[in-house]
């Protein structure tokens, strides 16, 4: 079969001849339709991750859209990258049956991988461990990207009140705005600078912060809560530490709370994959996003600015 092939940690990957994949007992074979390049795939290639340096040559792609022998599509993850093993950047994938998510007959296979894994962060994020409560005020931070595109609607869609998003670009706050936030900010200057505005945009004090960057961004958002507010932090886009001052987070009882995907058990993913997909289908999520072909897929990885698509 074809498929993107990572020959060196650091470099793109390059389309290739693999053979096609044998499922083990509890796997099954999926024809791709659809799989998007995420940060973690980029993370994982760099070998210096610290899931340590995948053996190489290995096809990359930890999630994917495809569709089974019985002709139902489903979503599946894989560990490409994390541990040794092929991903979904191929015209087929060995996955475990248990853990893929059957789709509405009708969704569009390129928006699902684009929201994939990065729409399921946002939703938990937000809900699980954010514990999200109707009418709630919420700042979304990296707007702009694939998290926190969804993390706005999601938001929404869960009964939040006033949604608050920043980005950096004019592009993301443009993004943002299109999908549903009440205000935008940009995130030049220093704490007070942008505790500042992100006061202004919220018309008060937050419940909820979204927060994928920290740095500069998450210290001013916790300057913005109010007493027993949280902030959820599941990247550091921004920075990996943040100039947080002691007196803005006990005289407001702030909780900082950390999130990644890998905490969630098989079915908490699959419910939440499920809940996205459904939102999708009805028009209710979408992202953006830009699909190629597998052969274009060197020239897609190192594109930063809108979440790449590959359909093999
Ligand atoms: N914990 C988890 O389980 C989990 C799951 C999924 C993702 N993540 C993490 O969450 C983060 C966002 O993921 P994503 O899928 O949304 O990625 P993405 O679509 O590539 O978006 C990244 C965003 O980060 C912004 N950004 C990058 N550098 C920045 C900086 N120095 N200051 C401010 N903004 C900056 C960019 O904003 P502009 O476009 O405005 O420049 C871009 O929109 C990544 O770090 C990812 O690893 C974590």
């Amino acid at each position: 079969m074809r498929a993107a092939l990572l020959h060196e940690c650091g470099s793109p990957p390059a389309v290739g001849e693999r053979p096609l994949p044998t499922p083990a007992a509890d796997e099954i074979l999926v024809r791709v339709t659809a799989a998007s390049i995420t940060p973690l795939d980029l993370l994982c290639a760099t070998g210096t991750s610290y899931f340590g340096t995948p053996p190489t040559p290995y096809v990359p792609g930890v999630q994917g859209v495809g569709v089974r022998d019985d002709g139902v599509a489903v979503w599946f993850p894989t560990t490409a990258g994390m541990r040794p093993g092929d991903g979904s950047l191929a015209e087929y994938a060995a996955v475990r049956a248990a853990d893929t998510v059957e789709l509405p007959p009708d969704a569009d296979h390129g928006l699902i991988a684009a929201l994939g894994l990065s729409a399921v962060a946002a939703h938990m994020a937000l809900t699980w461990r954010g514990g999200l409560q109707p009418g709630e005020g919420v700042l979304v931070l990296g707007a702009g990207g694939v998290v926190g595109q969804a993390a706005i609607q999601l938001a929404l869609l869960e009964g939040a009140g006033r949604v608050v998003g920043a980005a950096r670009s004019a592009d993301g706050r443009a993004r943002a705005t299109q999908l549903g936030a009440a205000a935008v900010c940009d995130l030049s200057g220093d704490v007070p600078a942008l505790a500042a505005r992100f006061r202004e945009a919220a018309e008060g004090p937050l419940d909820l912060v979204l927060d994928p960057l920290f740095g500069i961004p998450a210290a001013a958002a916790l300057r913005v809560l109010r007493p027993g507010g949280r902030l959820v932090n599941l990247g550091s886009s921004a920075g990996e530490t943040a100039p947080v001052d002691s007196a803005t987070l006990r005289s407001g009882s702030l909780q900082i709370l950390g999130y990644t995907n890998n905490s969630l058990t098989t079915a908490q993913r699959s419910a939440s994959l499920g809940l996205i997909a459904g939102h999708a289908a009805a028009g209710r999520l979408t992202v953006a996003h830009e699909t190629v072909r597998l052969d274009d897929v060197g020239a897609a990885w190192s594109r930063r600015d809108i979440r790449m698509v590959v359909t093999p």
